[in-house]
C-alpha cells in the first residue's frame, strides 16, 4: 500500500505493478503531478480510480495525502541472488531492525547509491506500509526482502559496527554485504563472528552510536564516492 505522491510516484516512475490508483480528487492530483512529475502523468491517469471525498478518511491515506495506490510485491528470488558470485554493488543487510523509518530510509539511500538490494534478517516485514512511506516508494528501485536466516551467501560479509578498523583505512571489497544492526542492541554475535570484516565509522569521543540509517548512508556513499564503485 503507498500513501502519498511521492511513493506513487516512484512506483510509476520504477515500473511497479500497480493495480489500482485511487484519489478523491483527480483536478488537484493532476495539478501535483504536472507540476512535480510530468513524466508520470500519462500512466497515472490511466490507473486513476476517483473515490468519493467523504469515503477518503476512512482509507486511512491522511488528510494532506491526496492519493494512495495498491502495488503488487515484484517477485525475488534472494537465495539464488545471494549465491551469484559476480561482482559489483554491495548489498545492504539489516539485521532485526525494529523501526520502520529506518528500514525505508535505508531503501532510499540505497536506492539511491545504486546498491544492489536492501535484505532484513528477521523483524517486521520491510514491505510495511510505513516504511514504503519512509522510502518514498524506492522499494520498487531495487530487490527488497526479509530473510529469515543467511544461508548459502559467497559474498564478503563486512559487519558494520562501533568496533572495527576505521572505514576508509582500505576500500570496501566488492559484491560485499554490509551487515547493520537493530537499532538497541546492535549485530548479535553470530554475524559479528561470521564477518570476513568488522568495520567502524569514526566518531568524536563520548559518542556512542549513529543512527542505523545515517550509518548506512555513510557507508553506501563511501562505497559510491570511492574508486571502487567504478
Ligand atoms: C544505533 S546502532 C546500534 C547501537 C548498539 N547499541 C551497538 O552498540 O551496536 C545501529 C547500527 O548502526 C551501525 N552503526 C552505528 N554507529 C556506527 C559506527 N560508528 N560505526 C559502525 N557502525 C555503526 C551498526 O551497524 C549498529 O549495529
Amino acid at each position: 500500500v503507498l500513501e502519498g505522491f511521492h511513493p506513487v510516484k516512484h512506483a510509476l516512475r520504477f515500473d511497479a505493478d500497480i493495480e489500482m490508483v485511487l484519489t478523491p480528487d483527480a483536478a488537484a492530483l493532476e495539478a501535483l503531478a504536472l507540476e512535480l512529475a510530468p513524466d508520470v502523468l500519462d500512466r497515472l491517469r490511466d490507473l486513476l480510480t476517483l473515490v468519493p471525498p467523504a469515503s477518503w478518511p476512512r482509507l486511512g491515506a491522511g488528510a494532506v495525502n491526496p492519493v494512495m495506490a495498491v502495488a503488487r510485491k515484484p517477485a525475488f528470488d534472494a537465495a539464488g541472488f545471494l549465491a551469484e558470485p559476480a561482482g559489483g554493488p554491495p548489498l545492504v543487510l539489516l539485521e532485526e531492525p525494529t523501526h520502520l523509518g529506518n528500514v525505508g530510509a535505508v531503501i532510499r539511500t540505497a536506492a539511491a547509491a545504486g546498491a544492489a538490494a536492501v535484505l532484513t534478517l528477521r523483524g517486521p516485514d520491510p514491505w510495511h506500509p510505513a516504511a514504503l512511506r519512509g522510502s518514498a516508494g524506492l522499494h520498487f528501485a531495487l530487490p527488497v526482502a526479509r530473510l529469515s536466516a543467511l544461508e548459502g551467501s559467497c559474498r564478503p560479509l563486512v559487519a558494520v559496527h562501533p568496533e572495527g578498523e576505521a572505514l576508509g583505512v582500505r576500500p570496501l571489497p566488492p559484491n560485499a554485504i554490509l551487515t547493520f544492526g537493530s537499532e538497541r542492541r546492535g549485530l548479535s554475535p553470530d554475524l559479528l563472528e561470521r564477518a570476513d570484516r568488522r568495520v567502524a565509522i569514526p566518531m568524536r569521543i563520548g559518542v556512542s552510536s549513529l543512527n542505523l540509517a545515517a550509518a548506512a548512508a555513510i557507508m553506501l556513499y563511501t562505497w559510491r564516492l570511492g574508486p571502487e564503485s567504478g
